[in-house]
C-alpha cells in the first residue's frame, strides 16, 4: 500500500458555549488585531457583534468583511483581502458555514503570497505559510472550518475553483452547537446531507485508510440519528445539534484525507451553474450515484445500510448495498430535501455540457468506479 497520511487541524474546539473559551485560546496565541470574516445575514442577527464584543473583551482589536455570498466569489475574495490589507489585521477569524471559511482560506493565502484567485487553482500551489486562520462554524456540515479544500466560484464562467492545499487547513476550529440552534430546518437539513456526502464519499473511496473509515462510519451513524431530529427541533434539542456538530467534524476528517467522489463533481456544476445550495445538490444525487457505484463497492454500501440503522441480516451483499441507497434517498426525503432536479429549475439541455464539466472536476478522482459522460449524464436525468 502507498504511504498515506492523516491531515488535520491542530486545535478543534467543540461544545456547548465553546465560543468564549476558543476567543480566550486566540488571544494566549498572540493576536492583536482579528479580521471577522462572514456574510451579511450573521451580521444581522447579531452574530458578528458577539464574536467581536468576545474579542474586544480581550483587547483583541476586530475589523469586519461580511460581503460573502453564498457560493462565494473571485470578487468577494478581493474584497474581504482589500478590508484586511487596510486594517492590517494579524489574524482571520471566520464566522458562518462553507462559505465564508472558503473564502477566507483564500483571502488568507493572497495575504501572504500575493497573486490572483485563479494563481491557486487545483492542488498545492502554496509557497508561503497564510496568515493564521480561527474558522468558527455556524453550520454543521462543510466541515471546511478543518479541512485542506476551498471552492471559489468564477462568476464570469460560473465555474467552481477547487483550491486544495494542506496550508489552507485553519489553524483552530471552533465548533459551538449554541451557535447553530437557530439555523432553519431547511440550512439544517441541506448542510447535515452535505457532512453526510462527505462521510459516504470518504467511504468508498479508493484510497479510504482505516483511519478515514472510522471516521466516516461513526460520522454515518450520528447522521442518521441525530439529523432528523436538529431538522425537526434544533432550537431546543441541543444533543441533537451538538451530535451534529461531531458528525460533520468526524466526516470532514474522513473526506479531507479519503476526498470525495462524483457526488461532488456532479454537485459542483448545479451549484456552479444555477447557484443552488451545496447541500441540496449533494443530497438529490447521492443515492443515484451510488446505485451507479455500486458494482464497484457493494460491500461498503452495506457497511453504510448499516451504519444507518437498516437492519441487512439475511441480504446479500447487493441486497444490502441497495438497501443502503434506499436509506440515503429516504433520508433525504424525510428532511425535506426537493425531490427533483426539475423542481430547482435545472435545465434537462445543460446535463451534457454539465457532464463534461463534472468529468474535469478533481472530486471525481477517488469515486470507486470511472463514469464515463453518458453515465453521468444518466444520472443527472435520474434525478431530474
Ligand atoms: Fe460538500
Amino acid at each position: 500500500m502507498p504511504t498515506r497520511s492523516f491531515l488535520m487541524t491542530a486545535e478543534n474546539i467543540m461544545g456547548a458555549g465553546c465560543l468564549a473559551d476558543a476567543m480566550t485560546v486566540v488571544k494566549s496565541r498572540g493576536f492583536k488585531h482579528a479580521l471577522i470574516v462572514t456574510d451579511a445575514p450573521l451580521t444581522a442577527l447579531g452574530v458578528t457583534e458577539k464574536v467581536a464584543a468576545l474579542l474586544h473583551e480581550r483587547d483583541i482589536e476586530v475589523s469586519v468583511f461580511d460581503g460573502v455570498q453564498p457560493n462565494p466569489t473571485v470578487s468577494n475574495v478581493e474584497a474581504g483581502l482589500a478590508v484586511l490589507q487596510k486594517a492590517g489585521a494579524d489574524c482571520i477569524i471566520s464566522l458562518g458555514g462553507g462559505s465564508p471559511h472558503d473564502c477566507a482560506k483564500v483571502i488568507a493565502v493572497l495575504a501572504t503570497n500575493g497573486g490572483a484567485v485563479v494563481d491557486y487553482r487545483g492542488a498545492n500551489k502554496v509557497k508561503k505559510t497564510p496568515l493564521p486562520l480561527v474558522s468558527v462554524n455556524t453550520t454543521a456540515g462543510t466541515a471546511s472550518e478543518i479541512t485542506r479544500f476551498a471552492v471559489i466560484t468564477e462568476e464570469t464562467r460560473h465555474l467552481k475553483m477547487n483550491i486544495v492545499d494542506r496550508q489552507l487547513a485553519p489553524l483552530i476550529s471552533v465548533n459551538d452547537p449554541e451557535l447553530m440552534r437557530g439555523m432553519p430546518p431547511a440550512l439544517t437539513a441541506a448542510t447535515g446531507m452535505d457532512a453526510l456526502t462527505h462521510a459516504v464519499e470518504a467511504y468508498v473511496s479508493i484510497v479510504a485508510t482505516p483511519v478515514t473509515d472510522a471516521c466516516a462510519l461513526h460520522a454515518i451513524k450520528l447522521i442518521g440519528q441525530f439529523l432528523p431530529r436538529a431538522v425537526s427541533n434544533g432550537r431546543e434539542n441541543i444533543e441533537a445539534r451538538e451530535n451534529m456538530t461531531y458528525a460533520q467534524l468526524l466526516a470532514g476528517m474522513a473526506f479531507n484525507n479519503a476526498f470525495l467522489g462524483y457526488v461532488h463533481a456532479m454537485a459542483h456544476q448545479l451549484g456552479g451553474q444555477y447557484n443552488l445550495p451545496h447541500g441540496v445538490c449533494n443530497a438529490m444525487l447521492l443515492s443515484h450515484v451510488q446505485a451507479v457505484n455500486a458494482s464497484a463497492c457493494a460491500p461498503r454500501l452495506g457497511d453504510v445500510a448499516r451504519a444507518l440503522g437498516v437492519d441487512t441480516t439475511g441480504l446479500n451483499t447487493e441486497a444490502a448495498a441497495q438497501a443502503a441507497v434506499k436509506a440515503m434517498h429516504d433520508l433525504a426525503r424525510a428532511v425535506g430535501i426537493p425531490a427533483k432536479l426539475a423542481d430547482l429549475g435545472v435545465n434537462r439541455e445543460d446535463f451534457a455540457m454539465m457532464a463534461v464539466n463534472a468529468m474535469k472536476d478533481g472530486s471525481g478522482a477517488t469515486n470507486p468506479r470511472k463514469l464515463s459522460q453518458a453515465e453521468i449524464e444518466a444520472i443527472y436525468e435520474a434525478a431530474f
